[in-house]
């Protein structure tokens, strides 16, 4: 049977392409889109969308009964740039929004949840090369803080309640059709769209800052096979690693000056270079890979060249 899904924080850099592939999958009206704003023109015209609060338990709960919706996803959150400006507000919006959702979930309301985590759950204590799965984990960010909760939680609610709760730690993720939410690793979109637009682009990261990145079809092809995974074979109930690509910007700008030579990169470090050198720069996804089968496509010159096309495109630069 087509299950009945609701993606809360629709309109975000996830949320859009999500709810777009989901669609696309399942049928356009088995999808409802939620925000608290409204999305791209795309989004908007391809199917129902609700305004809702994700931190207000009464609007969710009606949405989910309303629809009689089945899965949820979870994109509404505050990340890890501007939860350090907001840390009171990021923590609320973070925790208030997964407990209202898990506990929809323990009380049969819906079948299963998805909840995204990150690579901010590391920190400075953590192996910073090949992270593994189990390792130590004492994040120095609210965000990291908060995903890190999280997780214990999807956690808890699995073993005690039985929640067919499903997560993966995003890496940086880079894509064209939005611009990305107020995270670190921002830059590596926001370099393409300046490249197009002028030839030049100031890094708030260093040169040398490695971090796990992966494209964002990657990302939606992985977490939709997550979903569709057999309950049995999701063995990880925290949160799934799970990689792509490492680079630094400077590996970046290489990358981009294949395409456009003239391209000239600088840097400027600002106070998101601590939340950076406090993550990982790789990441040992392999239960992923062992557990449901994860294999990504995109590696750095096929990334390039599809984001040059596809901000030409969707943004007319
Ligand atoms: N983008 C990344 O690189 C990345 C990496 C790791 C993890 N994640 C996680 O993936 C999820 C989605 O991230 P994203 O990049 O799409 O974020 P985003 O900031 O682009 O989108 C979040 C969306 O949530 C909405 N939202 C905010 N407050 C809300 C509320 N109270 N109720 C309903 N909606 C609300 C926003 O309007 C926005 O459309 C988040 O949990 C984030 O932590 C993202």
């Amino acid at each position: 049977m087509t299950p009945k899904i609701l993606i809360i924080g629709a309109c975000g850099q996830i949320g859009t392409e999500l709810t777009l592939a989901l669609r696309q999958k399942v049928g356009n009206n088995n999808v409802i889109a939620s925000d608290i704003r409204e999305g791209n023109e795309e989004l908007m015209a391809s199917g129902p969308f609700e305004i809702a609060d994700a931190t207000n338990f009464e609007q969710i709960q009606d949405l989910v009964m309303h629809h009689e919706i089945d899965e949820v996803y979870l994109m509404a959150a505050m990340l890890s740039a501007t939860a350090e400006k907001f840390p009171m507000k990021g923590w609320a919006l973070n925790m208030n929004s997964l407990f209202h959702v898990l506990n929809l979930a323990k009380d049969k309301k819906i079948s299963k949840v998805f909840w995204p985590s990150s690579i901010a759950v590391f920190g400075p204590t953590t192996p910073k090369h090949d992270t593994p799965q189990t390792t130590i984990m004492e994040p120095t960010t609210v965000y990291g803080i908060s995903k890190q909760a999280g997780e214990r939680w999807c956690e808890y609610y699995h073993r005690k309640f039985g929640v067919d709760v499903r997560s993966i730690r995003y890496p940086g993720l880079i894509s064209y059709k939005t611009l990305p939410g107020g995270g670190t690793t921002d830059y590596a979109v926001e370099i393409y769209h300046e490249a197009l637009k002028n030839g030049k682009y100031t890094s708030f990261l260093s040169k040398e800052t490695e971090l796990p990145m992966m494209f964002m079809d990657d990302a939606i092809r992985a977490t939709i096979s997550l979903m569709e995974a057999p309950a049995e074979n999701v063995k990880v109930r925290s949160s799934y690693n799970l990689s792509a690509l490492n680079f630094t910007p400077d590996t970046l700008a290489e990358a981009i000056k294949k395409e456009i030579p003239e391209f000239e990169i600088s840097y400027n470090p600002d106070f998101r270079q601590a939340i950076a050198d406090s993550w990982p720069s790789s990441i040992d996804d392999s239960r992923a890979r062992e557990d449901w089968g994860w294999k990504h496509e995109f590696d750095l010159q096929k990334m390039t060249t599809r984001m040059l096309d596809g901000i030409r495109e969707v943004h007319q630069v």
